[in-house]
């Protein structure tokens, strides 16, 4: 049996020991952006750390950032020439309120029928661990045929507000051929997907202040501006009837799609239909002339995220609420510049705002769109792995959700990152009763051991 084959077959009769490392991993409440959870967060680095160290990798240290901290790992290996992949993830995960809605718990890993549910379990632990199952299944039965680092952060999910100045300063330790990203997904358990370009983000938190406490509603009721409709009305008229952005100048640096990449994309087997399936809205929504596929992948957004006001407990209460407060995001596409969009977000309430309330403007991390080079050598091997284990071709994708530190890594490191991953689009992530498809998660596995090998030109046999 080829090096290869003895890694495949390890993988294969250990899934039950992977499973019960991610299992543990998810029981660590990483949130990133909750203070409360600034321990688990620590936990989850260490847990990782230790994780490198039992599956073989000597070589590893917590890096400090003045954010969470950064896990680092090293193996060389002895094959002469190797090329060096960079293993990138990120150990944090998003809030799993509202909690209600959770069927079981979600820092109690539960496993029914064919998935695993749990916060994280999709996004990301369970890629990490696919990952680092990988490498093991490689270290364990034979030589490793790459060099291979890794990385994982702790602040993905707040938008990676400290890795570009750790990347500057780690730039020597960091540097690599390539770097392998699972953090994204497929479109459906069928079609291994490969995804080049993601879009960037700018995040916003809008407050209106009013009177400065909140009012009896009859007694002032009719001289004092309501802040909710101030901040209402400034909402409603970000988007015009056709769906398009109001923001003076919000599309001058957009791209136009090309005519071959409308094409291409219109192949991609994601229809309507399973649109509606998977967010249960009556009808879809969204900007003029472009399809579903190009207004989630090429088209920029702006969205509400959260909103906030006056009294929203249960029965009435008649007041005329002191302030109101709205979560505003976008989601950015080639070539937008996060900066620029705030200042185009500032010059828009400056104009709009009435003279009658004060507002306050905070601008939270975000990052630029990235897009990757199809003929990477990383790509290749890839879309080879993924064919080894679906049988058929992967698809290729532009995806409409952020990952910040691909485009930094490509403009600090100057590497590449390959993007995949192994979670569906009904996996819940960032949504009560997130889940992992188990079936899928251990293919992914067995198309990670095959990049490494594809990617450092070994034949099979
Ligand atoms: N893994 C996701 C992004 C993703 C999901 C990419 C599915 C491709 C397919 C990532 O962890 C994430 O959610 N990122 C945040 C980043 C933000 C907080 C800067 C996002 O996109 O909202
Ligand atoms: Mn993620």
């Amino acid at each position: 049996m080829s090096t290869r084959e003895n890694a495949l077959y390890y993988a294969k009769n250990n899934y039950e020991a992977f499973l019960s490392n991610l299992e543990s991993f998810i029981r660590i409440p990483s949130i990133s952006t909750s203070s409360e959870n600034v321990v688990w967060v620590k936990t989850a680095a260490n847990f990782v750390e230790k994780l490198l160290n039992s599956i073989g990798v000597a070589d590893t240290k917590i890096l400090e950032t003045n954010g969470h901290p950064v896990v680092f790992g090293h193996y060389k290996t002895d094959t002469p020439n190797a090329p060096t992949v960079l293993v990138y993830g990120h150990y944090d995960v998003q809030p799993p309120d509202p909690l209600d809605l959770w069927e079981t718990p979600p820092f109690e890993p539960s496993r029914r029928e064919d998935y695993l549910f749990g916060r994280g379990s999709s996004d990301m632990k369970g890629q990490i661990i696919a990952s680092l199952s990988a490498v093991e299944s490689i270290i364990k039965t034979g030589e490793v045929p790459v060099n291979i680092k890794f990385i994982y952060e702790g602040e993905e999910e707040i938008g990676s507000p400290n890795l570009p100045a750790f990347l500057e300063k780690y730039s020597k330790l960091l540097e690599s051929d390539v770097v392998l990203n699972p953090d994204s997904g497929m479109i459906s358990p069928n079609i291994p997907t490969i995804v080049y370009g993601l879009r960037g983000l700018a995040y916003f938190e809008l407050r209106i202040n009013g009177p400065d406490h909140d009012l009896h509603s009859g007694l002032f009721g009719g001289i004092v501006h309501n802040p909710a409709s101030v901040l209402s009305n400034l909402i409603s008229g970000m988007h015009n009837s056709d769906g398009v952005i109001q923001l003076d100048g919000y599309y001058d640096d957009v791209i136009e799609l090309s005519e071959i990449e409308r094409k291409e994309l219109s192949r991609l087997p994601i229809s309507d239909k399973d649109l509606l399936d998977q967010t249960g809205v009556k009808m879809l929504w969204g900007e003029k002339n472009y399809t579903s596929i190009e207004r989630t992948g090429v088209r920029p957004t702006l969205d509400i995220n959260g909103i906030l006001s006056g009294f929203t407990g249960e029965g009435s209460k008649t007041v005329i609420p002191a302030w109101a407060m709205a979560k505003i995001s976008m989601r950015l596409v080639p070539d937008q510049d996060p900066e620029k969009v705030h200042q185009q977000l500032i010059k828009y309430i400056e104009k709009n705002i009435p003279p009658t309330v004060s507002w306050d403007l905070k601008k939270f991390a975000g990052g630029k769109a990235s897009i990757a080079n199809t003929n990477h050598p990383g790509v290749i091997a890839l879309s080879k792995a993924l064919e080894e284990v679906w049988h058929t071709k992967p698809v290729f994708k532009r995806e409409g959700g952020s990952i910040p530190i691909v485009g930094e890594m490509q403009k600090i490191l100057g590497t590449d990152s390959v993007l995949t991953g192994f979670g569906l689009p009904n996996d819940n992530i960032h949504s009560p009763n997130e889940k992992l498809h188990l079936p899928t998660w251990r293919k992914g596995i067995l198309a990670i051991i095959h990049f490494f090998y594809n990617y450092s030109g070994e034949n099979e046999n």
